[in-house]
């Protein structure tokens, strides 16, 4: 069995925040989650967390996830280190299993590179296995120290370095493969006795080691994927990479992305073969976007789901459905609970919300649809508002197939107009608009002749 111990209990006092660090967002989600994902994805069976500072909050965002929590006590009367960290899940070691070191701070790292490690690891039969990188800076890593048959002798912290060893490009990644047994015998051996006061889990490599056990270095081919998040510049990198990670998967599956610089797609969203995403686009959530789409420029779609074909300009859709070939925007606003069947056209200023509206219907500008339920080939003309709310509660409002809603008329709700009803423009309706008539609801227009010369306007000129 293999198993994973993640480290997530330092502190992060330079991300000035307080949000615990792993709870740090890169693609809209918690960077501690990309690892747990990978763990999973490499056939780890059971993910062990050590949390510290901010814990409980930690916790309480994995609430339904199986992952088991350990507490490290944090404090200065307490140890610390990465050894001390490991140490808390010792008891959930069984000897023949493998253990994987991660940190919850590193979500560059892949499953693939993961899943090489144990193979790596276990096709040397070696007790420890560190994955390594080479770096042109490697200031602040440990170094790997090898003997003059290149076998590693040890790993030794930047701030225990002799000058000689500080010109060693090889780093410890920090992450390992270790043997169940193996790794319990040695941490127990570890002691904090070097320039930082702490318990290093480096140390373990030293005293296997030393007692004749077989360790050995697997060096990742993408050093990126190692790369620690300290600093929220540090989080903006890796935030970079992963956006790009995401949308060249996009654009390997068929999709084209104008520029990907600057569209920014969460994981968890699915789009279909041909679609184009236009630049200044944010697609977010639990999305699916069909095949054949336009989307973009600047459009913010989260939790939705788009049909094929649709095309969407620099609008905001939240939380909806929209079925195949609408046509939305510029500047349309389809809040949460909207569903739009086909081929529905949904314009410029246009705000729908908690509302369904049937096939072929059309709202071309400047409108608000809240709280209704509308028919197919409804047509609602601009300036038409759902008056939906009468300041203390809401009430819903339907409109029938074929119905014609003129512009600038209020439906005052609850209020139904049926098939083929018709609405004069300017109208304000309160009753119900009855299967194919016209309402006219608004003041007669009165003509007074000369009006204005009777006033002697004109003369004051
Ligand atoms: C460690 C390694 C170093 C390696 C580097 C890679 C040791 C002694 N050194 O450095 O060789 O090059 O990682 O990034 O292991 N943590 C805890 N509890 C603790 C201490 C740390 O959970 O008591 C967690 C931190 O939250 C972090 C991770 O362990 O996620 C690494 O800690 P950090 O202090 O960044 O590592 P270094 O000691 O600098
Ligand atoms: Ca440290």
């Amino acid at each position: 069995m293999n198993i994973s111990i993640i480290l997530a209990a330092g502190e992060g006092t330079r991300m000035k925040s307080k949000i615990p660090k792993v709870l740090h967002k890169i693609c809209g989600k918690p960077i501690l989650e990309y690892v747990i994902n990978a763990s999973n994805n490499a056939n780890i069976e059971k993910n062990y967390v050590i949390v510290g500072h901010g814990g409980e909050k930690v916790k309480e965002e994995f609430d339904d996830s199986d992952i088991i929590f350990k507490t490290q006590p944090i404090g200065k009367e307490y140890p610390y280190g990465t050894g001390y960290a490991v140490m808390q899940a010792i008891d959930h070691i069984e000897d023949n299993s493998n253990v994987v070191i991660l940190y919850g701070d590193t979500p560059l790292i892949t499953d693939k590179t993961i899943e090489k490690l144990i193979n790596y690891h276990n096709n040397k039969d070696y007790d420890g296995t560190v994955l390594t990188a080479y770096l042109e800076e490697p200031a602040g890593y440990g170094r790997i120290v090898r003997d003059e048959k290149g076998h590693m002798l040890k790993i030794v912290e930047h701030k225990d370095a002799t000058a000689k060893e500080l010109n060693i490009k090889e780093i410890n990644s920090g992450i390992y493969c270790f043997k169940g047994a193996k790794l319990k015998h040695a941490l127990g051996k570890i002691t904090n006795d070097n320039a930082q006061g702490e318990y290093y889990i480096t140390d373990v490599i030293t005293i296997l080691k030393e007692e004749n056990s077989k360790v050995g270095t697997y060096v990742i081919e993408d050093s990126k994927e190692i790369h620690g998040i300290n600093s929220r510049v540090q989080l903006a990198f890796c935030e970079k990479i992963m956006r790009n990670r995401i949308n060249e998967s996009h654009m390997e599956n068929g999709i084209t992305i104008i520029n990907p610089e600057n569209t920014y797609i969460e994981p968890g969203v699915n789009i279909g073969k041909d679609s184009i995403i236009y630049p200044g686009t944010i697609i977010v959530g639990e999305t699916t976007i069909g095949e054949g789409c336009i989307i973009g420029e600047n459009c913010r779609i989260e939790e939705s789901k788009i049909g094929n074909k649709v095309e969407i300009h620099s609008s905001t859709i939240s939380k909806s459905i929209v079925e195949d070939r609408c046509l939305i925007g510029p500047y349309a606003h389809l809040r949460p609970n909207s569903h739009l069947g086909k081929n529905i056209k949904i314009g410029n200023f246009v705000e729908v919300k908690n509302s369904t509206i049937g096939d072929n219907s059309k709202a071309g500008h400047l409108a608000y649809i809240g709280d209704a339920d509308v028919g197919k080939n409804v047509n609602i003309g601009c300036g038409v508002i759902f008056v939906n709310y009468d300041g203390r509660s809401k009430f819903r409002s339907l409109v029938e197939d074929n119905a014609f809603l003129g512009s600038n008329s209020n439906l005052v709700a609850p209020v139904i107009v049926r098939k083929w009803g018709y609405i004069a423009a300017g109208s304000t309706i309160t009753n119900e608009v009855e299967e194919g008539n016209l309402s006219i609801a608004r003041a007669k227009q009165i003509n007074k002749n000369g009006w204005v010369e009777k006033k002697g306007y004109k003369d004051n000129k």
